[in-house]
């Protein structure tokens, strides 16, 4: 199968879900003041929020999660898939984005949707992310994780630089319209991190529809749920016997990876990085 890629403003996209008219369509895409992005970047909880999202803003209806393929129920705002789903989307509606803050379309700037922004430890997410490298066919061959981790402080992956979306989308406009959660957040205490989502949403959900949602939301459950767990998608496109896409859903999994000199090249490049930064992280580095 084919790895092609796009070069996109600066950043690179895999052709296999994105495509010239899709990053049109994204430029000129009508956001809704109802609507609801999940922004991450790659590898640090999307799929989890497109679980997540669509309890909460229907009070615990599993029937979304249970009869409509992720991709199609919360949609990737630069993806092919948009336009085809678009007129299908439950009210309000949810979607994910990779995108970085600069490129986010006009219509996203002047409305008053919400952003729930997930971070992951960046050490977790590369590792999520070369092992994501050798089971999506459509991807370029991620090499050694040494090569891997050059191109990742580089920039030279997905949606370019970890430090470059994670600072430009703190720095924003955007006020009470944006919250921040990290994935360790979610995975230390999910029931906690629902009721901050439902809350910020102005949901108000019961304590009984917060634990249900939780319980739905597991990796355990979402590793069972067909519409969720990529068993959907061909073989040749994403191979589950080379790695799950749910593959440990953990924090800290990067110590089983990182040799000391890596974690040393690796923390210095993003404390670099993170010395223009307005906040620090939570992690220590
Ligand atoms: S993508 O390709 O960017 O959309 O990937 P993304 O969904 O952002 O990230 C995939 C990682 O998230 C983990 N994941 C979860 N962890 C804990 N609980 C739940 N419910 C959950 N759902 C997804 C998934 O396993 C990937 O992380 P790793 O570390 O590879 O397991």
């Amino acid at each position: 199968s084919s790895t092609e890629y796009i070069q996109y403003h600066g950043i690179l996209l895999p052709l296999q879900a994105h495509s010239k008219e899709s990053l049109e369509y994204a430029e000129n895409f009508s956001v809704k003041d109802t609507d609801v992005f999940a922004v991450t970047y790659p590898k640090s909880g999307t799929i989890w929020m497109q679980e997540i999202l669509p309890l909460v803003l229907n009070g615990g209806d599993l029937t979304p999660i249970q009869t409509i393929p992720n991709w199609d129920r919360v949609p990737w705002l630069e993806e092919k898939r948009l336009a085809m789903v678009v007129d299908q989307l439950a009210s309000p509606r949810a979607l994910v984005t990779h995108f970085p803050y600069r490129l986010m379309p006009p219509s996203f700037h002047t409305s008053k949707a919400k952003v729930i922004y997930v971070m992951r430890n960046p050490k977790d997410v590369i590792v999520s992310s070369y092992f994501f490298h050798q089971m999506a066919e459509f991807l370029e061959d991620p090499g050694t994780f040494d090569e891997f981790m050059d191109k990742f402080l580089e920039g030279r992956v997905l949606f370019g630089k970890w430090t470059d979306h994670v600072k430009g989308w703190r720095d924003t406009e955007l006020g009470d319209r944006i919250m921040y959660i990290t994935y360790e957040e979610m995975a230390k205490d999910l029931p906690a991190a629902v009721r901050r989502f439902s809350d910020f949403l102005g949901r108000n959900l019961s304590e009984e529809v917060i634990q249900k949602i939780a319980e739905h939301c597991s990796f355990k459950t979402m590793k069972t749920n067909k519409m969720s767990n990529f068993s959907l998608v061909p073989k040749e496109y994403m191979n589950p016997d080379k790695s799950p896409f749910l593959r440990k859903g953990v924090a800290g999994d990067w110590e089983n990876h990182f040799s000391s000199e890596q974690l040393a090249r690796f923390t210095s490049a993003i404390r670099k990085e993170m010395e223009s930064a307005s906040f620090s992280l939570p992690w220590s580095m």
